[in-house]
């Protein structure tokens, strides 16, 4: 990162200082979460999100720098500042909001279920109530299967990254994962070989909405975000990014 206007040099041209230039925000991102935010071949991280908030910097007045950090302790990173911003298709909940604020909502979203090769009894989310079902830690998924099979129910198998739970899915140590439809469907679609599938059923799960998540009170960096998503979306940048990886 090179400082283009040193004090001096605006101070000697007249200009306005330093303060007119834009300031770079370290993004948090659990890079794993193909299509919004994943690594391409070159190392480099990717995805919607990526775009959506790019975007919307340029039209907020501010950069971005993403820096790949592990969905568990994510949100520890925003309260000691190590973060700036997350955005790591974060559903915005009342519980979160106690200790974190949220942009506007990007993106709807809502919980899917996948089931393993062979597992032909499962219909609803209702039918996983006696099978192993694998999660993402910490994530709405998570919180849901709690719900339904109790919160320290053993069935339930809690993996660091929805990738790996899905690899458990695929080699069969559990019968079905939950996790946001996006990056489920994206999964079973590009792994055709291992026999998982995914379960139509929207009715038991509640629309989830994902925000970019700032440390509680940053009302500044917030307005910012806002009023970027607000530009994107009138412009048709938004829908351009969303047609890009969702279908128009
Ligand atoms: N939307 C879900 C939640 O907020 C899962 C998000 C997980 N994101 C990730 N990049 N791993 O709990």
């Amino acid at each position: 990162q090179q400082s283009e206007t040193p004090a001096a040099s605006a101070e000697a041209s007249g200009a306005a200082p330093a303060a007119a230039e834009a300031r770079t925000y370290v993004v948090g991102t659990d890079a794993s979460y193909a299509p919004f935010e994943f690594q391409n071949d070159k190392q480099e991280i990717v995805g919607f999100d990526v775009e959506v908030l790019t975007a919307a910097a340029a039209k907020g007045g501010f950069k971005v720098r993403f820096e790949n950090t592990p969905w568990e302790g994510i949100f520890a990173t925003l309260a000691q500042g190590d973060r700036d911003l997350l955005a790591s298709a974060i559903t915005i909940t009342d519980e979160r909001k106690q200790s974190m604020d949220f942009s506007e909502p990007y993106f709807e979203a809502r919980q899917l279920i996948a089931v393993g090769k062979g597992v032909t009894d499962v219909k609803t989310f209702q039918d996983l109530k006696n099978k192993k079902v694998a999660v993402q830690t910490g994530t709405t998924g998570d919180e849901v299967v709690q719900k339904l099979l109790g919160k320290t129910n053993p069935n339930i198998k809690r993996f660091e990254s929805m990738p790996l739970a899905l690899k458990e899915l695929e080699s069969g140590g559990v019968e079905a994962a939950v996790g946001d439809n996006g990056v489920v469907s994206n999964y079973v679609r590009n792994n055709p070989q291992n026999g998982i599938a995914t379960v139509e059923d929207t009715q038991s799960f509640a629309p989830e909405y994902y925000g970019f998540a700032v440390k509680k009170g940053n009302k500044e960096m917030l307005d910012k975000i806002n009023a970027g998503l607000k530009a994107i979306k009138e412009d048709g940048t938004y829908d351009a990014i969303y047609g890009k990886y969702f279908g128009a």
